[in-house]
């Protein structure tokens, strides 16, 4: 892939598979971007409530041209079939020129807001991409086990195969060496290898030997794999993401059950074992503490010789006031607390947040004198956001609430959903967690930069998942406007932020390749390229094209003009 000179990261999502046995690690991969451009801001109409509440509204105009409209007319086959490419082709070309166009709003007095050496790329992980479930002596990780349950995964599918990264990158008899080359080959082609050690999946014999999370033997184990991956890989990866997103692992793998370990209580979902009330908060701590002992161990032995840096990645929400009042401000800053700074807090300003302290009481684990030494010496170098949506956030301690999520005591009393009494954070898209708002960028990335002191950060995870109708012509599959729309105007909001000051590194587009979408199986679609699962031939969608160049536009523009 030509990238001319810019620096593209490829994120690299590593997995435990096996970590407590060497040589057997496995990692999955996040490859790069080809890359794009910008197309005109989404429309997003706004009105009141009472003077106070953002409403959408949410019957909007339609943004596509005409041009998609499909053609039925069976008469003139042949002709039609022509203009109807002719067709396809000249829209193509109107919008890719409408929307460099716009695009050029981004660009204020001709100078990017992205800084030189501004990292772009695409996201991926290893149970989503690789496939290969059972080669090169890799061993049966918790995903493995769940998906084929019956009854778990929307379509009976599972990561046996998933888009076969594994083999179809390179074909290797050990999953050292398979990182190994593909590490190599993306630095050959210039482009910088991001690599997460956990991406969700844990070896299931944890989880049969000790209960994986919940015990504090995670710890040592987790350890001992990190350091196969930094003795091994260490030499030519830079950055070091020690978990993805351990606040949704924790919440759907012990609150919910919706994923492995699959433990809850009965009033949260429908599990055999578990207890939603405190489970999740032991199985964090655990988490925190092996985040600690990791950068611990990068530090002393690694960091000072390969000078790379580590972080961790959270999923990050906006959370906005349902009202102006005091107590739904409240609730929004409690849905945070409860949500994002459970993990980051502990991390990096040493313990949890207040509000948890105070309304989880006992049930809420304390660090001994020890961890807290440990977590004060460990913190982290950068912080990765996963941002999609924003939530309304609506207090449930001095008004009633509808049960839902957040409303109970663990959850820290604050219902939050992108909608609430009717009003929705923005235009709603074919997911029912995905609402398109964003402003949300801005304002997270404000938030996190003024609670954490300005910390660099690392935006890992942006995208909009589509659903496919059955049989799609190719023009279903190529012409993606939304998702163009989507990543235009949340990167035109990033813009935004880092122009205030917000120490923002990089930005990946979640995904290259349409992959498993955990219990969504394959019926969601987040590539950039799009996957055929019968044939698993890769189709370049016009978000690809659009990324491409707006990677080369902007990349080239911030390195002229500070230099
Ligand atoms: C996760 C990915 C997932 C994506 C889209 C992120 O929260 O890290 O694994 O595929 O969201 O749902």
């Amino acid at each position: 892939m030509e990238v001319l000179d810019v620096r593209v990261a490829a994120v690299l999502r590593s997995r435990l598979t096996q970590y407590a046995r060497p040589p057997y690690v496995r990692w999955p991969v996040r490859m790069t971007a080809p890359v794009g451009r910008v197309s005109p801001r989404c429309p997003t109409a706004t009105g009141n409530r009472g003077g106070t509440v953002p409403v959408f509204a949410s019957k909007r105009e339609e943004t596509e041209p005409p041009c998609h409209t499909e053609n039925n007319n069976m008469e003139f086959p042949l002709l039609l079939l022509l203009l109807h490419h002719l067709h396809f082709a000249l829209c193509l070309f109107f919008s890719l020129f409408f929307n460099a166009t716009s695009h050029m709003l981004l660009l204020k007095n001709n100078t990017s807001p992205f800084p030189c050496n501004f990292l772009f790329g695409t996201s991926s992980s290893s149970y989503q991409f690789e496939g290969a479930f059972l080669s090169d002596g890799k061993g049966l990780s918790n995903w493995d086990v769940f998906t084929h349950k019956p009854g778990t995964i929307m379509d009976g599918s599972n990561g046996d195969i998933a888009v076969d990264h594994y083999h179809r990158y390179q074909v290797n008899k050990a999953g050292i060496d398979y990182y190994n080359r593909l590490i190599d080959a993306l630095l050959q082609r210039g482009i910088e290898p991001f690599v997460t050690i956990t991406h969700y999946d844990i070896p299931q014999e944890l989880e049969d030997r000790y209960k994986g999370w919940l015990s504090p033997k995670i710890q040592e184990d987790f350890k001992y794999y990190a350091d196969i991956c930094f003795k091994n890989f260490g030499d030519r990866v830079k950055y070091w993401v020690t978990f993805n997103e351990p606040n949704v692992a924790i919440v759907r793998g012990y609150r919910s059950g919706l994923w492995p370990p699959a433990r809850c209580s009965a009033s949260f979902g429908n599990c055999s074992h578990g207890d939603s009330e405190t489970e999740p908060f032991i199985a964090a701590s655990n988490l925190i503490l092996s985040h600690a002992s990791v950068v611990t161990l990068y530090r002393t032995k690694y960091q000072k010789k390969q000078r790379g840096r580590i972080g961790i990645v959270m999923n990050a929400i906006w959370f906005e006031p349902l009202s102006n009042s005091r107590e739904d401000k409240l609730a929004a800053e409690r849905a945070q607390s409860f949500f994002m700074n459970w993990f980051l807090d502990p991390i990096i300003l040493g313990n949890y947040p207040e509000e948890m302290h105070e309304i989880l009481g006992p049930d809420l684990p304390s660090f001994s004198r020890n961890d807290k030494q440990k977590l004060k010496t460990s913190g982290l170098d950068f912080i990765g956001v996963n941002h999609y949506t924003s939530y309304y956030a609506k207090d449930c301690i001095f008004s009633a609430c509808e049960p839902g999520k957040g409303s109970s005591r663990t959850e820290g009393f604050a219902l939050n959903s992108p909608q609430i009494n009717g009003f929705s954070i923005g235009q709603p898209t074919e997911l029912d967690w995905l609402y398109v708002h964003p402003e949300g960028m801005e304002k997270i990335v404000t938030y996190i930069k003024n609670r954490y002191n300005n910390t660099p950060m690392f935006i890992t995870e942006n995208g909009l998942g589509t659903l496919e109708k059955p049989n799609p012509t190719i023009e279903d599959i190529i012409n993606d406007v939304k998702r163009v729309e989507y990543l235009s105007s949340y990167l035109d909001s990033l813009a935004t932020a880092i122009r205030k000051g917000a120490n923002v590194r990089g930005y990946f587009v979640w995904s290259l390749l349409d992959n498993f979408e955990w219990t969504y199986g394959y019926t969601i679609r987040f590539g950039l390229h799009r996957v055929d699962y019968a044939t698993l031939n890769r189709t370049r969608r016009f978000s690809a094209l659009w990324y491409k160049q707006f990677i080369a536009q902007h990349t080239n523009k911030a390195c002229l003009s500070s230099s």
